[in-house]
């Protein structure tokens, strides 16, 4: 038997009951499939069917008083996607017709609708041959054809992917993408063990065979950065900039910077600085604005160039020639397109 074939006829035999898959229509894989973005199947059961109830179809939603769908929508959470799906049925109405498009880039270009979704609803309710890939399907199958890459990775996506479109059926594509969460879901959980036994895919599934279960997919960690605010000052005196040194310990110890100060801060805040620092400043614009990751901090700049009018006398050798630091000073990556803008 063909793996989509076996795929499909675990479907016939073990999909669960769900009521977006009674008598199908459009509008209800579309309503269906942007609650389950984000929210688990049980939890989304209940809420489906009083939308259906209140609002069965797409005009009576492009018309919903917002009252009631956000009363529809309250628990669920992530209320931009009751907000979008009201503004794409009003687009809906007005430049489709009334009838929900039937190609991935029109759904695509409805709001609320990335890849993923467009996919899922092109597959499930127009048998549009496409993969819709998630976090279960990518589960599925980096244990099934034994895909070691990190599953974050665009990359190993787009593997799967690829491999996955060999194994697609002629037909029955909105049953055979279904099936494919189905095993994801109930199978191959997120949680826990596998249920290999049960698995239409286990006699031929790499990670099974290999004893591999548990180490595909392989998932990398997320880093948890630090996000820290700053307000950088290119502090001028025509062809002189003020740099300074950091500290002796700490992060980039050692190495030269250009003012900074925590958060960020207006343009008379920035004045305020200056003054309270013995800088008196006749024009201050804003600069550009920078991020700069390190591992495990990243800092979100944003700029001021300022200009003085005259040089303090107790500053005069910390004003350097800006073509001179690049020669002479250890400027940190980090400061360097603040510099870079004057080139
Ligand atoms: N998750 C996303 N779409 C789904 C669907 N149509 N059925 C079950 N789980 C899903």
């Amino acid at each position: 038997m063909k793996i989509s074939d076996k795929i499909l006829a675990f479907f016939d035999g073990h999909k669960r009951d769900l009521p977006w898959r009674n008598n199908p229509t459009p509008y209800k894989t579309l309503v269906s499939e942007i609650m389950l973005q984000q929210t688990r199947v049980d939890t989304v059961i209940p809420y489906f069917n009083r939308f259906m109830k209140e609002l069965p179809t797409i005009s009576s939603l492009a018309k919903a008083d917002d009252e009631l769908l956000y009363k529809l929508w309250q628990g669920l959470g992530y209320y931009n996607r009751a907000k979008n799906l009201k503004k794409a049925a009003i687009i809906i109405m007005e430049k489709h017709g009334g009838i929900i498009p039937n190609t991935i880039s029109e759904l695509e270009s409805l709001p609320g609708i990335g890849p993923y979704t467009a996919g899922a609803i092109g597959a499930i309710a127009f048998q549009i041959n496409t993969v819709a890939i998630d976090g279960n399907v990518l589960r599925v199958f980096s244990r099934y054809f034994g895909i070691t890459d990190d599953i974050r990775l665009e990359s190993t996506k787009n593997v799967i992917k690829s491999r996955l479109e060999g194994i697609y059926p002629a037909n029955r594509l909105n049953d055979f993408t279904e099936a494919l969460m189905e095993i994801g879901a109930i199978v191959c959980l997120p949680n826990g063990k596998p249920l290999c036994d049960t698995c239409p895919l286990s006699n031929a599934c790499f990670a099974y065979s290999n004893k591999m279960i548990d180490v595909i997919p392989l998932k990398s960690k997320l880093v948890h950065r630090r996000k820290e605010l700053k307000t950088v000052l290119f502090i001028k005196k025509e062809d002189r900039v003020l740099i300074l040194k950091r500290p002796r310990t700490g992060i980039l110890s050692n190495l030269w910077e250009l003012p900074n100060i925590e958060g960020h801060l207006s343009k008379e805040e920035v004045l305020l600085w200056l003054s309270q620092n013995g800088l008196p400043a006749s024009r201050v614009l804003s600069g550009i604005n920078f991020v700069h990751i390190f591992t495990h901090i990243e800092w979100n700049m944003k700029s001021y160039v300022v200009q003085i009018d005259q040089i303090p006398f107790h500053m005069e050798n910390d004003f350097i020639e800006i073509t001179e630091i690049e020669k002479k000073y250890s400027v940190p990556t980090a400061f360097l397109p603040f510099f870079n803008q004057f080139k």
